[in-house]
């Protein structure tokens, strides 16, 4: 699987990045495109979240001093945000109920990514090599390819092209299995 040789430090500020980017341009979205535009948002947080799930707080919890309470509060902010979208998945995308959780939800993933950068990334960078970053890097970078965020092509209730958004936890609980049934081989 090609991979581009960046470190686990380097892919997660980009990939907080593009997320911010996201969830900060979405009201601009014509309102006919907003269904697109957040199934784009949710397969970038699934595919992320669950890549660093695989990946970063392991391997956090493995070698950073006090590794296991930062991984803990941090993944507390991801189980918040993923509560938030599978809540999300009942209303219309232009309806004022959705647009007040969008809002909460934009809130969470940014304090989310900015806990992450000022206590995860920096325990990480300074419990590994550079040599074990760039690793880390090619093993995030694999693990999020294979997460899935499209159901099965042949779900019969899946309206063609559209990203299935119901049910959200079953998004993330497949994504999660594919990640992990391809490390246990
Ligand atoms: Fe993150």
């Amino acid at each position: 699987m090609t991979t581009t040789g960046a470190d686990l430090s380097t892919l997660l500020h980009q990939d907080h990045a593009t997320a911010k980017t996201l969830l900060q341009g979405f009201e601009a979205v014509p309102v006919s495109e907003r269904q697109r535009a957040f199934d784009d948002i949710v397969g970038e947080l699934v595919r992320h979240e669950v890549a660093e799930e695989e990946v970063l707080y392991p391997t956090l919890r493995d070698k950073a001093a006090n590794g296991n309470a930062i991984a803990d509060a941090r993944i507390a902010e991801q189980a918040k945000a993923e509560q938030l979208l599978s809540d999300m998945e009942h209303d219309p995308v232009n309806e004022t109920a959705f647009m007040a959780k969008f809002h909460q939800l934009r809130t969470a993933v940014l304090a989310h990514a900015e806990a992450e950068e000022s206590t995860a990334l920096p325990a990480l960078v300074a419990s590994v090599t550079p040599d074990q970053l760039r690793q880390l890097g090619e093993r995030y970078e694999a693990a999020k390819k294979l997460a899935p965020t499209h159901p099965h092509p042949n779900a019969p209730d899946a309206p063609p092209g559209n990203l299935m958004l119901g049910p959200v936890a079953a998004l993330f609980d497949r994504a999660r299995d594919a990640v992990r049934g391809v490390r246990s081989r």
